[in-house]
């Protein structure tokens, strides 16, 4: 029977829920995939810590030994800038396919991810890095292709819309609710990057450059958070029938000036679809020009539903190594400046 390795770094919130599907999942995904999928290692920071549903053995300290191991898929979900983008160079530079959710490296340096998966005819893909569980990165890359994407606009942050609804329903206090979003998993490890925007600029970063074919990064974005709510202005949102949430846009101007891409908080009407997203939940937005309007739906983080979005990309990775193809590259050809928020 054939088989294909995988190499996993990170064994936290959603690399625990990777190894269990894995493990759990092994003969449906072996089926779909048309090869047994075997893991061959989990890197973590400490390797003596025991991790629930992990064995010891697959454990491991030696993060450059795993990515450049040769596997034949590596799974990055430990998070980070470094030593993230140079353990993925070098599992590309050794030949594997790359599956990964970090979509701060992504806003960060993806045009170098992308360049290096082009040089080495590996995969690079990246689902569970915008709105977790939700299949929207494809639908963008694959599905849309024909067709020209004029907005994108949503609720792509779990925390801060976990943490809104709490101060909206239960008059709840900003810091407790955030202390509940990092025990659910929801959470950056640095939860600065979810309540200060930068998680949903990133990721407003990735759905621009997808959905415009051109090549926006997180800095490029307008870029307000969720810290200077109160739980007045949530209240004085209600009496007036709106409700408060974080939003994220990516529009073409002035057809195909430019793009302009921001994230900040906005009253959204009661009646609105966006205001029923509750909790972790995400919901986006698309308007392509024949498709009419689209609107994507589910949970935006947490383990297991981020560790279903990375598992669709193993298989559908997997799938290509065993045909000896390859998905999409990079899509740049439109090179749209990103505009000040005031041309929007
Ligand atoms: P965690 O902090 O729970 O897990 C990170 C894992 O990576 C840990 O096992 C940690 O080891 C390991 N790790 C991190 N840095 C290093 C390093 N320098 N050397 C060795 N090991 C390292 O993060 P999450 O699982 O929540 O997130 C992982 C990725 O997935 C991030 O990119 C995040 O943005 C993304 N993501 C997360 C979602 C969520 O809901 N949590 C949703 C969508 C995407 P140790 O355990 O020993 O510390
Ligand atoms: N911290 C992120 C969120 C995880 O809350 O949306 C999912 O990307």
């Amino acid at each position: 029977p054939r088989e294909l390795t995988v190499a996993l770094l990170g064994g936290g919130t959603v690399g625990s829920q990777v190894a269990r599907l894995l493990r759990e999942s092994a003969d449906d995904l072996a089926a779909r995939a048309g090869a047994a999928l075997r893991l061959t290692g989990v890197g973590v920071r400490d390797a003596a810590k025991p991790r629930e549903g992990i064995a010891p053995e697959l454990l491991t300290d030696d993060l450059e030994g795993l990515a450049s191991s040769g596997a034949d898929i590596v799974v990055e979900v430990m998070g980070g800038i470094e030593p993230a983008r140079s353990l993925i160079l070098a599992a590309m530079a050794a030949g594997s396919s790359v599956v990964t959710a970090n979509k701060a490296l992504l806003a960060e340096d993806g045009g170098t991810l992308h360049a290096a998966a082009e040089k080495h005819g590996v995969d690079l893909y990246y689902e569970a890095s915008v709105a977790g569980a939700i299949p929207l990165l494809r639908p963008l890359r694959e599905s849309l292709a024909g067709d020209k994407v004029r907005r994108v606009l949503g609720i792509v942050n779990g925390t801060t819309n976990f943490i809104l609804t709490k101060m909206d329903e239960d008059g709840a206090d900003y810091a407790d609710v955030l202390a509940e979003a990092q025990a659910l998993g929801y959470a950056e490890a640095d939860p600065t990057a979810d309540v200060e925007g930068y998680d949903a600029a990133a990721k407003a970063a990735i759905l621009a450059g997808l959905a415009f074919h051109t090549r926006v990064r997180g800095d490029d974005v307008h870029r307000e958070g969720i810290t200077s709510v109160s739980a007045q202005d949530v209240a004085a949102a209600r009496d007036m029938g709106f409700v408060i949430k974080l939003l994220a846009v990516a529009e073409l101007v002035d057809d195909e000036k430019g793009v302009v891409v921001r994230v900040h908080p906005a009253m959204v009407p009661r009646t609105h679809p966006l205001a029923g997203v509750r909790g972790a939940f995400n919901a986006v937005f698309v308007e392509a020009e024949s498709a009419g309007d689209m609107m994507f739906y589910g949970r935006g983080a947490g383990g297991a539903p981020t560790a279903s979005a990375v598992l669709g990309d193993i298989v559908a990775v997997a799938r290509h190594r065993l045909a000896g193809s390859r998905g999409p590259g990079e899509s740049t050809y439109a090179h749209l400046d990103v505009l000040p928020i005031g041309d929007a």
